[in-house]
């Protein structure tokens, strides 16, 4: 049965700790020459621009033994406007996986729904669940434990957000989200991540509240990619919401400070904080490579799903 990354409820718990255990063995060099993927091809189809996600995910695959093949939507024929559920269908006989950048997740469900290989989510409108998985690699190195440490994300409730919710909620890391009235997460995946939830999970207004005590602090861009209509409008509206000395003085003395990346330096996050001691955001970049060919390897090689 093929199994797909659409969101962090894709995997169990159980899996996901499993995945994270192989990224540390793979960043360690283990198996380096080994190549479980040879003679597979994978393709990577991007609607949105991308330098972790795709650089990551081609060297990961040519590590893995594999074939990366990147298309630009506009220069396939579904550009032209033939059918996802056409090129899913067409695209399976060819390939052993595709990842997929999009806008609307939809676009991701019917691909999935009409295909045949494991389809991966490499950043849709809702979830961006591959840097998820990077983001607790990066929690547990740096903490040595997933289980009650205390996150605070500020900013947007995006697709980043989202994904980091759902693995706080899978993972029993107690998440705390400070943002302004009107963005949230998505109400439906906040409501599915407070069910299943093995940890506490809090919005609030205030970021100064939202960090204290904190282990981990958490940001993402104001305006993501296909909302730049909106960035006066956010931009006024976030004032406040950025990650700066002040803020993280209220965390924990050895709190560390994340961010997907890319970032707007001196908007959600000041460049001191970046670019200062306490930041790992450019391990957490370097963690996508090992925590996709985990992802890739275990979905390739061990399709059956285990019991939770
Ligand atoms: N964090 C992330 O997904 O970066 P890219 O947009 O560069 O892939
Ligand atoms: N929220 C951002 C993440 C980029 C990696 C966006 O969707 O543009």
């Amino acid at each position: 049965m093929k199994r797909d990354f659409l969101t962090l409820w894709d995997l169990s718990s159980q899996e996901i700790n499993l995945l994270l255990k192989r990224a540390i063995e793979l960043k360690s060099g283990k198996d380096a020459h080994k190549c479980p993927l040879i003679g597979r091809s994978i393709a990577l189809l991007f609607e949105k621009a991308s330098t972790r996600t795709r650089v990551s995910l081609e060297v990961g695959i040519y590590q893995l033994g594999a074939k990366a093949i990147y298309m630009n939507p506009k220069e396939i024929q579904l550009g032209r406007g033939e059918t996802v559920r056409d090129t899913a269908k067409v695209l399976s006989r060819y390939l052993d996986a595709i990842v997929i950048r999009t806008y609307s997740h939809n676009t991701l469900i019917e691909f999935a729904s009409n295909s045949s290989i494991p389809v991966i989510n490499g950043l849709s409108d809702l979830h961006h669940p591959c840097q998820a998985l990077a983001d607790l690699m990066t929690i547990l190195e740096k903490k040595k434990r997933l289980k009650g440490i205390r996150l605070a994300y500020i900013g947007d409730g995006n697709n980043v957000a989202n994904s980091l919710l759902e693995a706080a909620s899978r993972m029993g890391i107690n998440f705390t989200i400070a943002c302004p009235k009107g963005y949230e997460p998505d109400t439906d995946i906040l409501k599915r991540a407070r069910d299943a939830a093995k940890s506490e999970i809090f919005i609030m207004r205030d970021p100064g509240k939202a960090v204290d005590r904190a282990d981990a602090l958490y940001t993402d861009v104001w305006v993501s990619m296909g909302q730049e209509k909106d960035t006066k409008t956010k931009q006024a509206k976030f004032k406040g919401y950025q990650i700066n000395n002040t803020v993280l003085s209220y965390a924990k003395k050895d709190a560390i400070v994340l961010h997907c990346l890319p970032a707007h330096r001196g908007e959600e996050i000041t460049e001191d904080v970046l670019d200062g001691p306490q930041s790992v955001v450019i391990d957490q970049a370097e963690n996508r490579l090992h925590t996709q060919k985990a992802l890739l390897e275990f979905l390739l090689t061990r399709p059956i799903r285990e019991k939770k």
